[in-house]
């Protein structure tokens, strides 16, 4: 095993018998995650080019969904639940979200606790991108949001998300661009900021592991504070699961 698998390692409290119950996470992807929960959303918030990054990605996201109304959708690694509230307030019949970290799945509830106090079109679940709890071609729409550049496996991971996906439903992916010019810097913030890995990503090598996920890559936009390829921070793909 490398640096890199021993980092990103799933080792769920819970999965470790001896732990207790609130005892952090082995994963540092997690333990970070579920450390700044409390604090997430406002932290995003905090720099104007922070908060400029974050909103241009949710209208980026949000012109692949196309109309969301009786959709079942699965918002993987929702951490507080950003887009899957999106997903509800478009009118989507029930979303699912899913994260490895516990207490940023706990805002997520009380998110979408407000926007749907019944809690009938919506359901959290503990459970990684790369092997998730949840049935074959169960979704009509599968997105996900800046969860693919901490993970090492990125192919493995988007074949999981292409399995739950039905034929002919949609995947929607948002990662790090690498198509950056200021690449280096990227990762070094990362590395500063949070000390977590980062994987930047190219379109062409998106294309690639979805295409052997059986999904046609249909479309590629670009967004951060600019939406020029070489400036864009941020990339993001769909495209149509194969029938
Ligand atoms: C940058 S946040 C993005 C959250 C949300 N998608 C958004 O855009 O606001 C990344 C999230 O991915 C989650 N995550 C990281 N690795 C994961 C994995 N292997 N499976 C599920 N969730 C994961 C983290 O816990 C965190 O909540």
């Amino acid at each position: 095993m490398d640096a890199m698998d021993a980092m990103t390692v799933d080792t769920r409290a819970d999965e470790r018998p001896d732990a207790p119950a609130d005892a952090p996470a082995d994963d540092p992807v997690e333990r970070w995650h579920d450390a700044h929960a409390h604090e997430w959303d406002e932290r995003m918030y905090q720099s104007p080019v922070g908060a400029a990054i974050r909103e241009a990605e949710l209208r980026a996201v949000l012109d692949h969904t196309g109309p969301l109304t009786g959709l079942r959708v699965l918002d993987a690694a929702t951490g507080t639940g950003r887009f899957a509230g999106k997903f509800l307030e478009g009118g989507a019949k029930h979303v699912t979200g899913v994260d490895v970290a516990a207490k940023m799945l706990d805002r997520a509830r009380a998110r979408l606790g407000t926007l749907d106090p019944t809690g009938e079109r919506f359901d959290l679940a503990r459970t990684s991108i790369h092997e998730l709890d949840l049935e074959d071609a169960a979704f009509d729409l599968v997105c996900s949001v800046g969860a693919i550049e901490h993970v090492a496996g990125e192919k493995k991971a988007i074949a999981e998300l292409a399995r739950v996906l039905r034929p002919g439903g949609r995947i929607i992916l948002a990662t790090a661009s690498g198509h950056c010019v200021q690449r280096g810097l990227v990762r070094w913030l990362e590395r500063r900021i949070t000390g977590l890995p980062k994987h930047l990503h190219r379109r062409e090598e998106l294309a690639g592991w979805l295409d052997a996920a059986g999904v046609e890559m249909e479309r590629a936009s670009f967004c951060g504070v600019s939406r020029w390829r070489g400036l864009a921070v941020r990339i993001v793909v769909s495209g149509t699961k194969r029938a």
